[in-house]
Parts: structure tokens; C-alpha cells; sequence
């Protein structure tokens, strides 16, 4: 078959599979699971139901969610030696590095591991979802040099997971405002980490690896590391003592990019950043700490004024979870306990109807037939 005409760098527009998991209208601003609007979803569901939405295409009964939110806790379960690794990490690693690794080692004890049935495949989907949430509170209770939290299999998957990370039950309003943290981030069609999670399945290779690689994926600050850059950027105006503007601004006039800033997709406002403009706004007030919701408010409008650019969902993310009381970089590890529920879900639906995801490039290297010369003539 011919090649495709021209490259379009970073295949941008290009539509490389069809799905019917996750829609996006990147003009009107639109984000749908399985055609549910994203704000219907932030306002009315929470992590488990969203997921069960992913994964099987329909929202659950009452019934189906409460057997698919047991299995989910159930899954709460590692085998030992994962911890003995998590033990033995530099606990300077980043979480996200730990996290990759620990993913990698997981598929070493998974009952599934030899098995890419579709079955098998919605076994580990469970048991994946699980694990992530379990590694980045344990690598971080360990680095802390604090005891490890045993899951508590009654609680909900956000509320087990601040509770694992934290020591103590979560508040209703932290639960809550996790978990719709987890909801926004948990899907969005063929971004960079999806893609790759998409291509490595595509080779019949297995599912930890396909998760593997969009944990890669995701650590870039261009993807999910956008949300732990803003708020080091934040974090570096308040040190300077700068107005936040004119930081912006010299910024912009040493053509740096503002991460949390500007979007493949969207050219209107990124429906997730305006959950979570809201939520770091409400937590700000509610706590009396609103320095860096303000501050963030001044840059977008700022760059919304000087650049056209909007806020994307790693912008709001920082100034929520820093008010949440969350490490820096435990940020892009948050987004990954989410996304975890997306990536399984194109995996899962990869798999069901499988081609070798295999593109071409544009040769633009030396003419062919370049001679080869012998190593004493070179
Ligand atoms: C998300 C992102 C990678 C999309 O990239 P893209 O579609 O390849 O767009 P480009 O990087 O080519 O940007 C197009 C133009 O907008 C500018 N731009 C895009 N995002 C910008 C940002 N955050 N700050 C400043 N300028 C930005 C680029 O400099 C470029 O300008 P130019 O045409 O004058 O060179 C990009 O907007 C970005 O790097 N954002 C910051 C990182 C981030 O927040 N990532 C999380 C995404 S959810």
C-alpha cells in the first residue's frame, strides 16, 4: 500500500483508529465518555462508576457498581516482593520513576501474566487500577520514613488511596475533590501516553508493558508532568517576590512556554480546567489559603489576554493539590492512578480488534544508493 503523502509533525489532526470510548469537540470545548458529557460526570458520578463506564461502555446499575467497586477493593492486594522493591528504591527517586518500574515488576506476579484474552485483560485492568494507587502512597509513606497504611477495603478508591498516603480516614471534601480530579483525568482519546499504550498492545505485546510505556509517556512535562511544572513555575514567582505578570511576561520575551498552558485539541477553554479553576478556587476559600489559586487566576487571565492561550487541566491541578496538601511530585503520579482507568480501556479495545499499529516516515537522510566505504578509506 502507498505511503501517505505528507509528514504532518507530531501527526497532528491525524485520525489513527476508531474508538468509541472518549469524544472530544476541541472547538466547542466538549469532553464525553461514552457520549456523557465530562460536567455531568464531575458533578453526578464518582471514580468507580466512571471507570465501569469506560471499561464496559454503559453506566452500571446500583447493583453491577457495587460488585464492580468490591472487585476493585479486592484488588487492593500486592505481592510482597513489590514492596521488598519499594523498599530498596533511592528515596530520591522520582514517584514516577518508582511507579514505572514497579508496574514493569508487577506483571512478574500477575496470575495473568501469560494471558492476553480479553478476560484476562479486564482481570488485570482491576488489578492495575488497584496497584498504581497502592505503589505511589506506599513509595511515599517509605521515602517519608513513615509506617505503610494497609488498604482498607471498605473505603472508596479515593478515599482508600489519601488514606494509604496520609495515615488518617480523608475529610468528605478531599475525597470528594480527588475523586473528581480522578474523573476529569481519567480519560481523553489518543493523547501521547494513550497512543503509546495503544502501539505497544498493538504488537500483541502484553498489558503491563502497554501500561509501562504510558507511564513513560505521561512523565514528560509536555503531557502529565505539565501540572508539577506549573506549580514549580508558581512556586518561583512567590520566591522571586515578582509580580506574577511581569514574570509571565519576561517569560514570554525568552520564548518560554508556560507549562498548563495551550492544548493539541482544544482552541476554546479545556472543559476539565473549568472544574478544576472552580474546585482550586472553593478549597482556597474554604481553607483560608487562596495564594495560589490568585495567583493562577492572574496568569491565565494574563496569557489568556496576551497569547490567546487557555488553561488546560494540568493548570488548575497544581494550585487544587497543593491546597490538598499534596507533594509536588506526587502530581503527575495522581494523574496516572487516574488515567490508568483510559489507558485500560483503549488496551482492552485495542486488543478486541487488533492491527499492527506500524506508520511510515518521510526518508529526508542521504540519497539512496550512498556507497558504503570501507573503514581504512574513511
Ligand atoms: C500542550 C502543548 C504541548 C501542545 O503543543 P502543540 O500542539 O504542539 O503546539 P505548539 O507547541 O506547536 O504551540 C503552538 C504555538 O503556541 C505557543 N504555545 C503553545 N503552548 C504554549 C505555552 N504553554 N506557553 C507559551 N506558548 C505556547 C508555541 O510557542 C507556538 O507558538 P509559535 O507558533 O509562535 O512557535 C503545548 O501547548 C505546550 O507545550 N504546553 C505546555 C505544556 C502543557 O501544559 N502540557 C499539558 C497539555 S494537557
Amino acid at each position: 500500500m502507498a505511503s501517505a503523502v505528507l509528514p504532518i509533525k507530531g501527526l497532528e489532526g491525524i485520525i489513527a483508529t476508531k474508538s468509541s470510548i472518549c469524544w472530544i469537540d476541541g472547538e466547542a470545548g466538549v469532553l464525553a465518555y461514552r457520549g456523557i458529557d465530562i460536567h455531568d460526570l464531575a458533578n453526578h458520578s464518582n471514580f468507580e462508576e466512571t471507570t465501569y463506564l469506560l471499561w464496559f461502555g454503559v453506566l452500571p446499575t446500583e447493583s453491577q457498581l457495587a460488585e464492580f467497586s468490591r472487585e476493585l477493593a479486592a484488588a487492593r492486594t500486592m505481592n510482597w516482593r513489590i514492596y521488598d522493591f519499594l523498599r530498596s528504591v533511592p528515596y530520591e527517586s522520582t514517584p514516577m520513576e518508582v511507579l514505572r518500574t514497579a508496574v514493569s515488576l508487577l506483571s512478574l506476579y500477575d496470575p495473568d501474566e501469560k494471558d492476553s484474552t480479553h478476560d484476562s485483560n479486564v482481570r488485570k485492568s482491576y488489578r492495575l487500577t488497584s496497584q498504581i494507587a497502592m505503589i505511589v502512597a506506599i513509595f511515599d509513606r517509605i521515602r517519608k520514613g513513615k509506617s505503610i497504611v494497609d488498604p482498607d477495603r471498605t473505603l472508596s478508591h479515593s478515599a482508600n488511596f489519601l488514606r494509604m498516603l496520609n495515615g488518617v480516614n480523608p475529610t468528605e471534601t478531599a475525597t470528594r475533590a480527588l475523586d473528581v480530579a480522578l474523573i476529569l483525568q481519567a480519560d481523553h482519546e489518543l493523547n501521547a501516553s494513550t497512543f503509546a499504550a495503544r502501539v505497544i498492545a498493538s504488537t500483541l505485546s502484553d498489558m503491563h508493558s502497554a501500561i509501562v510505556g504510558a507511564i513513560g509517556a505521561l512523565k514528560g512535562p509536555l503531557h502529565g508532568g505539565a501540572n508539577a511544572e506549573t506549580m514549580k513555575l508558581l512556586i518561583a514567582i512567590d520566591e522571586s517576590g515578582t509580580d506574577p505578570v511581569e514574570y509571565v511576561r519576561q517569560m514570554f520575551a525568552q520564548k518560554k512556554k508556560i507549562s498548563g498552558f495551550g492544548h493539541r485539541v482544544y482552541v476554546t477553554e479545556d472543559p476539565r480546567a473549568t472544574h478544576l479553576r472552580r474546585m482550586s478556587e472553593d478549597l482556597g476559600k474554604s481553607s483560608g489559603k487562596s495564594k495560589w489559586f490568585d495567583m493562577s487566576r492572574t496568569i491565565e487571565l494574563f496569557v489568556n489576554k496576551e497569547k490567546k492561550l487557555n488553561a488546560n487541566v494540568d493548570f488548575y491541578s497544581a494550585s487544587t493539590y497543593t491546597t490538598l496538601g499534596v507533594e509536588i511530585d506526587l502530581f503527575t503520579p495522581i494523574f496516572a492512578i487516574s488515567r490508568i482507568a483510559g489507558w485500560a480501556a483503549h488496551v482492552i479495545e485495542q486488543l478486541d480488534d487488533n492491527r499492527l499499529i506500524r506508520p511510515r516516515a518521510d526518508y529526508i537522510g542521504p540519497p539512496y544508493p550512498e556507497p558504503y566505504t570501507p573503514i581504512a578509506e574513511r
